[in-house]
């Protein structure tokens, strides 16, 4: 583990969600009775794991604006977003994957990554012309930059529709990384993505992580996510049911026995 396990979790929290909720239709999806509660702290590495419906694809959508919280706040950054949509919380510094990813599929790959960087709000429509302010000489050479990091360089000029699953997800990480968001929210991405490109992933992730930024992942290859995270938050049912380093977590009885069970990845 990283040296930072163990240290108690003593710094600045950088996203700090206080009782929030969703329910679908009589379904509690996140928050249980009281609400979810948790903070993320600036520069760590968490990971948020669970079973399949515990609610953490709906809890990223909450913190990412993508839904509206039933009750409670979300800030970030000593703001509220609470009530932000998404392409304000893209603004404020917030980035995010999705589960399935999302891409623009007429466009080459390197295209899909220069549009991350000017178009934060993700509409199609708004992606051209927009002022490129990032360091590099132009929104392109950032791109490109990007693209080496995370291993799809000579897939540049490639369509978007020539793309591996795994691409694919590398590619919303990387158009993602142009903005250089303050906190990224990652919902699984090795899923997919065969053993070669995870190495490179779970390396990237590693390298961006020292480089600072704030990292929240959802994954369910246990085995990748506790050997990268600082902090491990479990969610059952809507509900927090255990957090801890991941040393805590391999040997917490309530996580073994509600999630890890007898053949445990970890
Ligand atoms: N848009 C939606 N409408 C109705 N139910 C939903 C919707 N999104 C998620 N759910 C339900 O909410 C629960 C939590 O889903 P989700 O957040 O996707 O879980 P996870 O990502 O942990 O697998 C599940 O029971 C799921 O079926
Ligand atoms: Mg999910």
């Amino acid at each position: 583990m990283t040296a930072i396990a163990g240290q108690p979790r003593e710094r600045r929290a950088l996203l700090e969600a206080a009782g929030i909720s969703k329910r679908f239709a009589g379904l509690q999806a996140v928050g249980g009775s009281e609400g979810l509660s948790f903070d993320v702290f600036a520069g760590e590495f968490v990971g948020l794991i669970g079973p399949n419906g515990a609610g953490k694809s709906t809890t990223f959508d909450l913190l990412s604006g993508v839904l509206r919280s039933d009750s409670g706040a979300v800030t970030f950054d000593g703001r509220d977003v609470t009530e932000a949509d998404p392409h304000m919380h893209a603004r404020y510094g917030i980035g995010r994957t999705f589960q399935t990813p999302r891409s623009f599929e007429s466009m080459t790959v390197l295209q899909n990554v220069v549009a991350g960087a000017t178009n934060p709000g993700e509409r199609l429509g708004a992606a051209f012309g927009r002022k490129w302010r990032g360091g590099e000489r132009s929104a392109t050479d950032a791109a490109k930059r990007i693209l080496t990091r995370v291993g799809l360089a000579d897939r540049a000029s490639a369509p978007v529709s020539d793309l591996s699953g795994g691409e694919l997800r590398m590619l919303e990480v990387a158009r993602q990384l142009i903005r250089k968001p303050t906190l990224l929210l990652l919902d699984e991405p090795t899923a997919g993505v065969h053993p070669g490109l995870q190495d490179r992933l779970a390396a990237l992730l590693r390298d961006i992580h020292r480089e600072g930024m704030t990292l929240l992942v959802v994954e369910h290859n246990l085995h990748f996510l506790l050997a990268l995270a600082d902090h491990i938050l479990v969610l059952a049912e809507g509900e927090l049911i255990a957090q801890g380093t991941p040393a805590d977590i391999r040997v917490d009885p309530v996580v073994v026995s509600a999630y890890l069970g007898s053949d445990s990845a970890a």
